[in-house]
């Protein structure tokens, strides 16, 4: 039977490659029943509205949720990124953000899980005499027991069915009482995968390991925040914003998971067929491994590394190189 998916393409380059993940995964042999849903700038710029509560509402029938991009440079700051991307995620529980990067070259092989609804991402904190010359600020993170194990458990999960190596990062020495819900946790649940080792590394000596020797990592587990900037660079050390993908997944399958690229919507190059659509392609693929279409997936996967190494303008690749986007996913098609 046909997975029902939830398709945004949003805006700027977001339709573009949301409709080359499609075409591939059509390739792969898998059946989508596709319903669009317009939201991103361009509605708000339209209407005012970003995520109305009956669209939400919509939206938890879907099997999954495949998005492009959102955000245009009209919209003020903030708007798309708390009223849609993070709504979602909080509404729908999607707990884990599960980001892999592979980069065969310099030997990495690495899934980061960021925890998804807490820490300072959950919207704690507020304003005192706002605007004045005594105005204060704060913004608390919010770390649960329930929220930091459920999302741990997952991790050791996935570690367990890899390599069998779990990275705790955080900032333990500073964040003193975050960093020991954090690692108690980690600890505890440790004590039940006996197979799968386990280190620790603060956040700012990650970002060094990250660049001087990422092969060290297989599965690593960290908060809302560190996570956030951590996979951004892991995206700057393998292979670029164009094969950055992410799953925001509710594992317990009480609503549905989303799927997009890490890139934005990036206005500079929309509608010019210049997108590169691996990473959409990619976020497509860990979809499918939700919906239990893991053969699938990998066949994807692999068909992305040998058409990300036509790309590669340093590799040794011969030949006719695809160059716009439609023409990359149907290199990626046809491999399948
Ligand atoms: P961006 O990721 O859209 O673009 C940054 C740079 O990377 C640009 O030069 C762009 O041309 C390039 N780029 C991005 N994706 C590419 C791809 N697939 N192929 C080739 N080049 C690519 O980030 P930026 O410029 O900061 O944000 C633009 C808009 O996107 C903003 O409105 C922002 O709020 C939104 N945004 C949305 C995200 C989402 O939907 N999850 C994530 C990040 C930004
Ligand atoms: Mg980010």
């Amino acid at each position: 039977m046909a997975h029902q998916v939830a398709v945004i393409g949003g805006d700027g380059i977001g339709p573009e490659v949301v409709a080359e993940a499609l075409k591939v995964v059509a390739a792969a042999g898998v059946e989508l029943a596709t319903t669009d849903f317009e939201l991103g700038g361009a509605r708000y710029l339209r209407d005012g509205t970003v995520l109305p509560d009956e669209v939400l509402d919509e939206l938890r029938a879907f099997d999954a949720i495949l998005l492009g991009a959102v955000g245009t440079p009209e919209v003020p700051p903030g708007v798309i990124e708390r009223g849609l991307l993070l709504k979602m995620r909080f509404a729908l529980d999607q707990y884990v953000n599960q980001r892999p990067f592979t980069e065969p070259a310099k030997g990495i092989d690495m899934v980061v899980i960021r925890e998804n609804t807490e820490g300072t991402y959950a919207g704690e904190g507020g304003f005192l005499r706002h605007g004045t010359p005594h105005e204060v600020a704060t913004q608390g993170s919010v770390n649960t027991r329930m929220g930091v194990e459920r999302c741990v458990r997952y991790a050791f999960d996935l570690a367990q069915q890899r390599r069998g190596h779990l990275t705790l990062v955080h900032k333990t020495n500073v964040l003193t009482y975050a960093g020991d819900l954090w690692q108690r946790t980690f600890d505890e649940v440790a004590a039940e995968f006996p197979d799968v080792e386990t280190a620790y590394n603060h956040v700012d000596a990650a970002c060094i390991y990250f660049v001087q020797d990422p092969g060290r990592y297989d599965v690593i587990v960290t908060d809302n925040l560190f996570g956030d900037i951590l996979t951004d660079l892991g995206g700057a050390v393998s292979g670029g914003i164009g094969l950055a993908s992410s799953g925001n997944l509710n594992p317990d399958r009480t609503s549905p998971s989303m799927f997009e690229p890490v890139h934005g919507s990036a206005p500079d190059i929309a509608g010019q067929k210049k997108a590169n659509p691996l990473a959409a392609i990619l976020s497509a693929a860990l979809m499918l491994d939700l919906l239990d279409e893991g053969a699938a997936a990998d066949r994807i996967r692999t068909a992305c590394a040998a058409v990300a190494a036509q790309l590669d303008p340093s590799g040794a690749s011969d030949g006719p190189r695809p160059t716009t986007t439609p023409e990359i996913g149907d290199a990626v098609a046809d491999l399948l």
